[in-house]
């Protein structure tokens, strides 16, 4: 297994979340994303125990892999992810992001997607202290905060993400190894810079994207309001 996904560097990328997207439409929405420079795509699995809601597994992971040319970008919100690293390696992901908060040893699931060939995540929800996460930082590629309570799209941006995100930043800058810094939750032409000033070079961005009237438009906007920041 490999990884579409690069090293940190330099660049902000922008991960439509298909979790807003028209799953009748899934193909060509995500076919539109493509086509309007996306850099990955942001799949959210949820298991009705870690958060309150369902959604998407392996099969979906695998029906996309092979057809999009656009990174798979997985965010595993589970209570116990260690079981599912490998169905979802296999099924073609690109990056799997791994809760603080699961069930599990993190270094050991860290240590696993590593072993499978792809980028390894960490995510912690707004309540959780971003300190968690340093006894990991060596092991990996990228570190997802949660700007709203995991679960739902279309909620609104926590105001205190941004001093979250500086936080994290220090962190990332004391261990002088690439990590992209993606912030996932209400993020929208009017949060996009102050999480990007904060220091994210990762935006996931769900409804602001796929509810738009054009989120061909949308993603350019996002873009625009980040470029030169
Ligand atoms: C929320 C998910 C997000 C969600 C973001 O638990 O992890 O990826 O899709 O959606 P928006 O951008 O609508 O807040
Ligand atoms: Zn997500």
């Amino acid at each position: 297994m490999t990884s579409k996904i690069p090293s940190a560097n330099g660049r902000i990328s922008i991960a439509p979340s298909i979790l807003s997207a028209d799953l009748w439409q899934l193909g060509n929405e995500v076919g539109r994303m493509e086509k309007a420079g996306a850099d990955w795509l942001h799949v959210d699995i949820m298991d009705g125990h870690f958060v309150p809601n369902l959604s998407f597994g392996p099969a979906l992971v695998r029906s996309l892999s092979g057809k999009t040319t656009l990174p798979l970008d997985v965010h595993l919100m589970v209570e116990n992810p260690i079981p599912f690293l490998e169905p979802f390696t296999k099924a073609g992901a690109d990056l799997l992001t791994v809760h603080a908060e699961a069930n599990g040893n993190l270094s050991d699931a860290l240590a696993q997607i590593h072993r499978l060939g792809v980028k390894a995540g960490v995510s912690i929800k707004p309540q959780t202290d971003p300190q968690v996460i340093a006894p990991v930082l060596d092991q990996v590629d990228l570190i997802l905060i949660m700007s709203v309570h995991p679960g739902f799209g279309g909620q609104s941006f926590l105001p205190d993400s941004p001093q979250r995100i500086e936080q994290v930043r220090k962190l990332i800058q004391s261990c002088n190894r690439p990590i992209w810094l993606e912030v996932d939750g209400g993020i929208n032409i009017q949060t996009a810079h102050l999480v990007v000033q904060a220091g994210a070079n990762a935006l996931v961005a769900g409804n602001a994207i796929f509810s738009a009237e054009d989120p061909v438009l949308a993603l350019n906007q996002i873009r625009q309001a980040v470029s030169g920041k």
